[in-house]
């Protein structure tokens, strides 16, 4: 686990200029979105009989980074359910909260513990640790939510760093625009990370919980590499080449660098919850995103990919 934690791909903490906290409106946004699908399902399909006699509704958000949206998706669900409580005309017996913010251990939950809202109703405590692996005790969780995490692989896949491999990936970063051995074994690992994600909250989740994910991802059907977010990736893949190609870097460096990133489609999800066996999908929506300003996109993509470059690169080149 130590090894795997040390190539964890994090977001920039801090509060500074490149900092996530600074530059995840983009993401926000589909937070904000997301509420009316949270009231509706926690109205529909939450049985408040799961919540247990020390009358404790626990939430976990796992990938939660330095916030704030975590902030604004938690209170999403216990704005809900309060409201599910008063509409019964059960206000007096609405249960206590308890909020579990996971990440990586490498994430800087500093800022996140700093900024916790002053007028919070709800406990707070921080998981770290991978969500590939069990985080909680068994039966445990009522709610889980994830939104823009679980695109994030838990490693490159290993043909793509072999060099002996048909799936090695070189002069590119990604598997966009690809061949077909490395499109395959990125999807291949994205369907063994998704099995194992699923494994582990089917035990941490009582019985009659509910999931609600926000995943970047594409149609079914489209291209990998008509895809926004893969055309990102293919982009700073081949300013790195250029770079390279001018000597300002090792293009060997550039060869041995992947993005554990994979945006699923839809059919790729359904078929990872059927194959898991122990939840249903109550809904799904396709919510195609605003184009963002290209200035904001661009920090909120250095936000997210500075770590991984320094690591590889080293600082020097970050500008
Ligand atoms: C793009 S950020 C999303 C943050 C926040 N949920 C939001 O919507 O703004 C993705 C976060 O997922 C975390 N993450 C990725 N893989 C993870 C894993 N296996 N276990 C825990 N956290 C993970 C990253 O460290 C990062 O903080």
């Amino acid at each position: 686990m130590a090894e795997a934690e040390g190539k964890a791909y994090t977001m920039n903490g801090g509060s500074g200029l490149y900092s996530y906290s600074k530059n995840s409106d983009f993401q926000r946004e589909a937070i904000d979105a997301e509420r009316e699908h949270i009231n509706k399902a926690i109205a529909v399909e939450l049985d408040i009989d799961i919540i247990s006699s020390s009358n404790t509704f626990r939430i976990a958000d796992l990938g939660c980074a330095a916030g704030p949206n975590t902030f604004l998706a938690v209170q999403n669900i216990i704005d809900a359910v309060e409201i599910k409580y008063q509409n019964q005309g059960k206000s007096s017996q609405c249960p206590e909260f308890h909020i579990f913010f996971n990440d990586h251990a490498a994430n800087d939950f500093n800022p996140l513990f700093v900024s916790l809202p002053p007028k919070r109703r709800y406990f707070a405590a921080g998981v770290p640790g991978s969500f590939q692996d069990r985080l909680f005790p068994r039966a445990f969780l009522h709610f889980v939510h994830s939104s823009y995490s679980v695109q994030i692989l838990s490693r490159v896949p290993k043909e793509v760093e072999n060099k002996r491999s048909p799936a090695w990936n070189k002069g590119r970063i990604h598997y966009s625009n690809s061949t077909d051995e490395v499109v395959k074994a990125y999807t291949a690992q994205y369907a063994k990370d998704m099995e194992n994600f699923l494994k582990h909250r089917a035990e941490e989740i009582v019985h009659g919980g509910l999931m609600a994910f926000i995943i970047p991802g594409r149609p079914d059907g489209r291209p990998h590499s008509e895809v926004f977010a893969n055309k990102s990736c293919e982009l700073l893949g081949s300013c790195l080449m250029d770079m390279a190609n001018k000597g300002k870097i090792s293009s060997e460096k550039v060869d041995s660098l992947n993005f554990p990133l994979y945006f699923a489609s839809p059919q790729e999800v359904e078929t990872a919850v059927r194959q898991n066996g122990c939840f249903s999908i109550e809904m799904m929506e396709i919510v195609p995103q605003e184009k963002p300003q290209l200035k904001a996109f661009t920090s909120s993509m250095r936000s997210g990919s500075e770590n991984t470059i320094k690591k590889h690169f080293g600082e020097e080149i970050l500008d």
